[in-house]
């Protein structure tokens, strides 16, 4: 274990049975508010996003455009919003994809992405994968590749890494922490 890992860990608090009875919540608030390990965490990132070699930042609704934006800012590199349907105003383009009961979409500006970018996507958790890879089809689908996932957290337990690793088709998923 390193000094980062017992830091990021030690910000992160357990909330059980949030949202709802048997689920344990995993809240960054308290590592948002240190300012040692916010900085440690956009580091860590920025790391990754240089060594993928990134062209932009996306962040994807809503806790990753906390972590995502300072990342873009100090990886020197442009951050892109990935919101929930009907947020953005100009063209978009959208992807359904299945939550545990019903489903959600996902949508970028059409404009915001171009062949020859490379993306590094960046949330706070990874669960079943489900945000993460409909944000990969979606980058595909605008002309543009992924450099990488980067997580803060990976809940190992719910397979998300190997439904990601399929779309990912080689490219890294990079988790800071595993749960
Ligand atoms: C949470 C979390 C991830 C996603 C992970 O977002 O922040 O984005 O779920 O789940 P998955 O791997 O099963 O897709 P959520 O939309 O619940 O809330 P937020 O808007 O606060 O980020
Ligand atoms: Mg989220």
């Amino acid at each position: 274990t390193t000094d980062i890992t017992t830091l990021l860990l030690s910000r992160i608090r357990d909330v059980a049975d949030y949202p709802e009875p048997g689920v344990m919540f995993k809240d960054i608030t308290p590592l948002l508010a240190d300012p040692a390990a916010f900085t440690a965490l956009t580091d860590a990132f920025a790391e990754i996003a240089e060594r993928t070699g990134a062209t932009k930042v996306v962040g994807l609704e809503a806790r990753g455009f906390i972590l995502g934006a300072p990342v873009a800012v100090r990886a020197g590199l442009g951050f892109i919003p990935v919101r929930k349907a009907g947020k953005l105003p100009g063209a978009t383009l959208g992807q359904a994809y299945d939550l545990e009961y019903g489903s959600a979409e996902i949508e970028v500006h059409a404009e915001d992405l171009a062949a020859g970018d490379r993306v590094l996507i960046v949330d706070d958790v990874l669960a079943t994968g489900g945000t993460a890879e409909a944000s990969i089809q979606l980058i595909h689908r605008a002309g543009a590749q992924v450099a990488g996932v980067a997580v803060l957290m990976e809940l190992g337990f719910l397979a998300g890494r190997p439904r990601l690793e399929a779309a990912l088709g080689g490219a890294p998923l990079e988790s800071l922490l595993t749960i």
